[in-house]
């Protein structure tokens, strides 16, 4: 059977980060989106581009580094979105607007406080002008989930005729029921006289855990595309699982009569990048990258895998990326092998020197530990950039003591903007101790929201990775650390997130009331 192409429309840097604290920077975005163009993923929403600065400096650079996806950026239905959204997008090689404006009863009357006429108007006008920047324009409903039918069919209609290529219909509250929400699909593809000058398009909240389910069964009725996000990232209980959407198509060619063109095998890749990005772990339970998604641990499933595994594994690990911890790189391991199984990785340096930089850090943490694993590797570039980046504090020295039975005491030195300080202080256990030192010269005034240390790789000899997150003033920052010893790795985390605390800067939310 000749299978329909299925868009996947990835969301992870502008819905994804969405996330209370997901937010990232724009080389962070840079490298996640190079692992999606790896993945080739066809789209990829790099951002919102009138957010801020920040954000339409990511989007601008987001579109310069990725030839092979479409780069799109998120933008109200407003003329100043618009523009901006064109101006972050004009080096991309191809190029898309996302223009939405909210089209249930709920939203129009109390969000926009607007009649419905008013909001077809400015719908109009947003995808003519997004059309007169650029080809390809894609127009979402918000709140569709919730909207009257009759009003749906009615904006859709005018939005293509404005010339809008792909219809995008989000569950944005994440309230829709598979079989109520592929109704929904099928009826606009039916009844919208124009429907088949666009293409449909799904975005599936995870409120009630339906997002994948919803998203499939709009498929099945029609769509051709899906919005989702690696990890299911996303505002509140996330989007729709790209991992799950690709993997089921894949795995049920028997139901869906669609394929994309995903090479799955850099799934779980990825999935770590963003989380480690992130800082936002992954259950060990979730499907495909959960780190027990394909682990056997009854005796009786055991057997039958042995004796032949498809007997309880409908998808092969190695499929999606999961590899046996395979040792890449050692202490003897050369500057070239580093670069090359970064490049493999996706990661890539703009210059030398700092890819001098980490080899260094690569060659001492080979000096502690004697395998290194592609974790390690993430994880070491992560630190090392987060650690470049610090421009307010910087770690210059720890000390911690902890015996049985005694209080621990740390004392620390930081350099903080130039200047060298020196702080001690005691706390219920070390990392409160070091905590407490740091804070005793920065005084902050954040609250610390998250705490959390997972090992990297297994061994006590794995680099311990620590996530802090810190609240201040309405403002969340994430900060990660890796080290063999956790102490340090809980430190380095800390004063990441404080020097992100510094250069975080207020963005537009733009789901807010911008309009
Ligand atoms: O959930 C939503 O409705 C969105 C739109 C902006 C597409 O994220
Ligand atoms: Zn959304």
């Amino acid at each position: 059977m000749n299978k329909e192409h299925l868009v996947i429309f990835d969301t992870t840097l502008r819905d994804g980060e969405q996330s209370p604290g997901a937010s990232m920077t724009r080389e962070e975005k840079v490298r996640i989106a190079l692992m999606l163009e790896k993945m080739r993923v066809d789209v990829i929403e790099a951002g919102f581009a009138i957010a801020s600065e920040g954000d339409f400096e990511a989007v601008k650079a987001v579109a310069a580094a990725v030839k092979d996806s479409t780069v799109c950026s998120l933008s109200r239905a407003m003329e100043a979105d618009i523009r901006r959204a064109a101006e972050a997008l004009q080096p991309a090689a191809s190029g898309r607007i996302h223009t939405f404006i909210a089209t249930s009863p709920i939203h129009m009357k109390y969000k926009l406080q607007m009649q419905p006429d008013q909001v077809v108007e400015q719908a109009v006008k947003a995808v003519r002008l997004a059309r007169n920047l650029m080809d390809d324009v894609e127009f979402s409903c918000e709140d569709a989930g919730r909207s009257e039918i009759d009003f749906l069919c009615r904006i859709v209609e005018a939005a293509i005729a404005a010339g809008a290529r792909t219809i995008n219909i989000p569950d944005t509250v994440g309230y829709a029921i598979p079989e109520l929400y592929a109704e929904q699909i099928r009826q606009l593809i039916e009844r919208v006289p124009n429907s088949d000058q666009a293409i449909f398009s799904v975005h599936c909240h995870n409120d009630l855990g339906l997002a994948v389910a919803n998203s499939l069964a709009a498929v099945q009725a029609g769509a051709r595309q899906v919005e989702c996000t690696i990890n299911g990232l996303g505002e509140r209980a996330g989007n729709a699982a790209l991992e799950e959407i690709v993997m089921a198509v894949r795995t049920r060619p028997d139901v869906f009569s669609v394929e994309t063109r995903i090479e799955p095998v850099h799934i779980v890749p990825t999935s770590r990048l963003v989380s480690t990005v992130t800082g936002f772990p992954v259950q060990p339970n979730k499907a495909i990258v959960g780190k027990n998604a394909f682990a056997h641990e009854s005796g009786i499933h055991q057997d039958g895998v042995l004796k032949h595994r498809e007997t309880y594994e409908i998808m092969k690990a190695q499929d999606v990326g999961w590899h046996t911890n395979a040792i890449v790189l050692g202490k003897h391991s050369g500057r070239n092998a580093f670069r090359t199984r970064l490049q493999e990785l996706g990661i890539s340096f703009a210059t030398e020197q700092e890819l001098n930089n980490a080899f260094i850090l690569f060659k001492q943490l080979a000096d502690k530990k004697h395998e290194i694993y592609d974790e390690d590797l993430q994880a070491l570039v992560t630190d090392t950039r987060a650690a470049a980046a610090a421009e307010h504090v910087q770690l210059v020295a720890m000390e911690v003591q902890s015996k049985t039975g005694e209080t621990p005491l740390a004392q620390v030195v930081l350099n903080v903007e130039g200047q060298e300080q020196n702080a001690q202080a005691e706390g219920s256990g070390p990392v409160d101790a070091v905590y407490k030192a740091i804070e005793s010269v920065i005084s902050s005034g954040a609250s610390l929201e998250l705490y959390s240390v997972n090992a990297i790789t297994s061994g006590t000899d794995s680099q311990g990775e620590v996530t802090v997150r810190l609240a201040r003033g309405g403002r969340i920052v994430n900060g990660l650390g890796a080290d063999t010893d956790i102490v340090i790795a809980s430190a380095k985390a800390y004063i990441n997130a404080l020097n992100a605390l510094q250069t975080s800067v207020e963005r537009t939310h733009p789901q807010g009331t911008g309009i």
